[in-house]
């Protein structure tokens, strides 16, 4: 079959790529030439393991097309929006992006019929809005019909979420549209759900929602634990063997961050209040993620003697998470502002991440491994859990120091083994005895 996809980020570039892999034909478009013409050159603007080889390979088979024009969507059997959908300067679902390929699209001089699939996270009813839209606007208004199908995958498993997913969701006013949309993935064995849009639409932000949940609720019995001397990784041990509960995202840290669970769950917090509902669970979910940062800034000030001015800060981990470089809501970002703010000073080191000024983060010093990062620093902070800080050799890390400090913001390490390297060692809800913050 004949597909384009519009937006060619992480959601867009995995999802064009793949559906070339599964042997259709497809074109990914990006309002950004730059990102074309480097793709167009097998140059890929995003980390995503498996992601290069797939693109060649496809690309060699003259199945993968880049474009930055909206009109070789023209003659193709579907469409999939792929775009942005980030928060608005107070958290609702921003659909400008969206807006605009729709707006687009009904400028289209179609002379087959075009199923478009929407993969952008967006607020109940946005599928349903594009129809209308595009049935009012476009001069060929019977051509058009917008189906739902949220996107699901992990950065830095995409590829492999693609090919072997947990659930293909698709939402859709007639059910032939979704079977169609089905054929498209002929050839990956999953459980289908077949539903309407609007359906379609909420399961992805109740998906996020729902685990971003998990994630504060286990950092708040981390906040007990500090207080009553428990480990809560031991907690979530025993808790995540209950096959009701699931020992997934129970990790206690710094919280959650990255392009969606931030906001998503505004955006569904704004979406429940539009209509009349006031979703109690999620508002409080997101204040306890935002309390988190500076929980471990304030831990890191009192580790150092009361204040951070003119102290060096080794800081672990840039990335959102392990196995990207997409440093969107990152918890680093907040860390690195409060602590500067606070007179620190920060030397950062991420596999892969080496600059942070498209956050507007300058004056930074960054280093070449995790050694380099601690090297005369007064404390290490470890913000991201990447395999290679597991694998540390931990002695060399503190011989580079000249303090002893190290804050463990995901728990890697264990307590007991810190200390007796000389550390002074805490994490996140590890009953290490300290004051609570
Ligand atoms: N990143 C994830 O892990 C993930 C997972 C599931 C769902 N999602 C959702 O998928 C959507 C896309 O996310 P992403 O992370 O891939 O976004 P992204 O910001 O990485 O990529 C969006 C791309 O769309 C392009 N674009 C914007 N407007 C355009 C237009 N009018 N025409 C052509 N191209 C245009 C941008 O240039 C950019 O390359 C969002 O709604 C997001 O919530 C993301």
């Amino acid at each position: 079959m004949r597909a384009a996809v519009v937006g060619t980020g992480y959601v867009g570039l995995v999802t064009g790529v793949c559906l070339s892999h599964l042997g259709h034909e497809v074109v990914c478009v990006d309002r950004d030439e730059k990102k074309i013409e480097n793709l167009k050159k097998g140059i890929l603007p995003i980390y995503e393991p498996g992601l290069q080889e797939i693109l060649e390979k496809c690309a060699e088979k003259e199945r993968l097309f880049f474009s930055s024009s909206l009109q070789s969507a023209g003659g193709k059997d579907f469409l999939f929006i792929a775009v942005g959908t980030p928060s608005d300067e107070i958290g609702r679902a921003d659909l400008s992006q969206v807006e605009a390929v729709v707006e687009a699209l009904s400028r289209l001089e179609l002379v087959e019929d075009l199923l478009v699939v929407m993969k952008s996270t967006v607020p109940v009813g946005t599928c349903i809005w594009a129809e209308t839209f595009l049935k009012e606007k476009s001069r060929r208004p019977e051509r058009f019909r917008v189906v739902s199908c949220p996107e699901f995958l992990r950065e830095g498993t995409a590829v492999d979420d693609f090919i072997h997913p947990e659930r293909i969701v698709i939402g859709a006013e007639q059910e032939g549209d979704a079977r169609k949309v089905q054929e498209l993935f002929a050839g990956i064995e999953t459980r289908f759900v077949l539903t309407d849009t609007r359906s379609s639409e909420l399961i992805k932000y109740a998906s996020n929602a729902f685990l971003a949940t998990k994630i504060s609720f286990i950092n708040e019995i981390a906040g007990i634990c500090e207080r009553a001397g428990a480990d809560v990784k031991e907690v979530a041990r025993g808790m995540g063997l209950d096959s009701r509960i699931g020992e997934k995202f129970l990790n206690a840290g710094l919280g959650y961050g990255g392009s969606c669970f931030p906001k998503d769950t505004l955006a569904l917090i704004y979406q429940a209040e539009d209509l009349g509902y006031d979703f109690r669970i999620l508002k409080a979910v997101a204040g306890v993620n935002e309390g988190l940062r500076k929980r471990a800034v304030q831990k890191l000030e009192r580790l150092l003697g009361g204040n951070l001015q003119g102290k060096k800060i080794g800081l672990w981990g840039l990335s959102f998470k392990p196995g990207t470089d997409d440093i969107r809501e990152a918890p680093s970002l907040t860390l690195i502002q409060k602590i500067k703010a606070r007179g620190g000073e920060v030397t950062a080191y991420d596999p892969l991440v080496k600059g942070l000024s498209a956050a507007g983060i300058d004056g930074m010093r960054y280093a070449d491994d995790p050694y380099g990062a601690a090297e005369g620093a007064d404390a290490v902070v470890l913000v991201t859990e990447w395999e290679e800080f597991r694998k540390a050799d931990l002695a060399r890390v503190k011989k580079a120091m000249s303090g002893n400090v190290f804050l463990d913001g995901r728990n890697v390490f264990d307590p007991l083994e810190m200390k007796g390297l000389g550390f002074v060692y805490e994490g996140m809800g590890r009953g290490t005895g300290g004051e609570m913050s």
